[in-house]
C-alpha cells in the first residue's frame, strides 16, 4: 500500500478534506493519539473499507495528536508513547489515504483557545469522576477534528465505551451530522484489552493487569448463568482484582447508553471497570448477555 499523505497543518488538512466533501467524495475518519496497536487496525481498515461505497473510492482519514486537553495535571501527558514513523507504516498498510499529525498542540489549541464542549451527563461518574475534564478535552478536540475534516463518518473503539457515549451525545445534541461507528475491543491471545497505555507495564504486572479482562469475563458467565444482581457480580469482580494486586477505581454494571447504574444487569448491560496496575491506569468493559 502506498504510504498516506501526510498534514501537519491542521488548515491544510481542512482545505483538503472540506475540498474532497464539496466534490462529493465519501470520508471515514479515525480519530487517534498515536501509537497505532491492534485495536486501531481494525478502526483504520474498517475506515478503508466503509470509505469506498457503490463502487466509489472515498478517503480513509486518521489523525494522530495526543490531545493535553484530556489530560489531567498529574496524568502521564508527557510519557505517552508516541511513534509517528510506526504509525504512518500502520496506515498505510490499512490503505489509510491522509494522516493529519500536527507537532505542535498549538496548531491545534492556540493560547488564546476559550470554546469547549461539556456533554455533561454522558461525562458524569465512572472515568468523568475520577478524571475531571477529561471528557470536557476529549469532546473538545473530536469537535474540532470534525469541524477540520467533515467526515460521513467516524470510527471509535468500544473499549473507551463512555467515551463513545458521550461522542454520540455531542454528535446528536449539536447535529454534526456524522455516522459514529462503534467498534468491538481487540484483546491480546491472553485477553488484555489492546491499548497504547500497555505498553508502560512490566513483564510482573501484566499478569496482575489480565485480572480486568479475566473478571469482566466471569462475569459475562455468572450473568449468562443466570446471576442478574449487579451488586453480586461487582462484588467478584473487585475480589480477583485485588486480590491479583491491582487498585480498583470503579467497577460497575451500567445502562449501555444512559450508563446509569442498574442494580439488575438485563441482557446489553455493560460491566465497566478501571484500576491501576502499578501506576498505569487500564480500562475495560464487556457487555452481559
Ligand atoms: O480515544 C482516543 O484515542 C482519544 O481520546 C481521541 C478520541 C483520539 C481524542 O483525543
Amino acid at each position: 500500500m502506498p504510504a498516506p499523505q501526510l498534514f501537519t497543518d491542521p488548515a491544510a488538512w481542512q482545505a483538503r478534506c472540506h475540498a474532497a466533501r464539496d466534490s462529493g467524495v465519501r470520508l471515514a475518519l479515525v480519530p487517534t493519539m498515536g501509537y497505532l496497536h491492534d485495536g486501531h487496525r481494525s478502526l483504520l481498515r474498517e475506515a478503508r473499507r466503509r470509505a469506498d461505497q457503490g463502487g466509489r473510492r472515498g478517503l480513509a482519514l486518521a489523525t494522530i495528536f495526543v490531545n493535553p486537553t484530556q489530560f489531567g495535571p498529574t496524568e502521564d501527558l508527557s510519557r505517552y508513547p508516541r511513534d509517528l514513523t510506526g504509525d504512518l507504516a500502520t496506515c498505510a498498510e490499512a490503505g489509510i489515504d491522509l494522516v493529519l499529525a500536527p507537532p505542535d498542540p498549538d496548531l491545534m489549541f492556540a493560547p488564546d483557545h476559550q470554546s469547549w464542549v461539556d456533554v455533561e451527563q454522558a461525562s458524569q461518574g465512572l472515568c468523568g469522576a475520577s478524571r475531571p475534564g477529561h471528557f470536557r478535552g476529549v469532546a473538545t478536540v473530536v469537535a474540532k477534528l470534525f469541524n477540520l475534516t467533515r467526515p460521513h463518518l467516524a470510527l471509535f473503539g468500544e473499549k473507551d465505551w463512555q467515551q463513545l457515549a458521550v461522542i454520540r451525545a455531542m454528535v446528536r445534541d449539536l447535529a454534526f451530522g456524522i455516522e459514529v461507528v462503534g467498534m468491538p475491543i481487540v484483546r491480546e491471545a491472553d485477553g488484555l484489552a489492546r491499548s497504547s497505555r500497555n505498553a508502560y507495564l512490566e513483564p510482573g504486572q501484566r499478569q496482575s493487569a489480565l485480572s480486568l479482562s479475566r473478571s469482566l469475563f466471569e462475569a459475562r458467565d455468572a450473568a449468562a448463568g443466570g446471576q442478574r444482581q449487579s451488586a453480586a457480580l461487582v462484588a467478584a469482580a473487585r475480589a480477583r482484582i485485588e486480590a491479583a494486586g491491582a487498585r480498583i477505581d470503579y467497577v460497575e454494571v451500567v445502562h449501555p447508553h444512559t450508563l446509569q447504574p442498574v442494580a439488575e444487569a438485563a441482557p446489553g448491560s455493560v460491566m465497566l471497570l478501571a484500576a491501576f496496575v502499578g501506576t498505569t491506569r487500564l480500562i475495560d468493559n464487556t457487555v452481559l448477555q
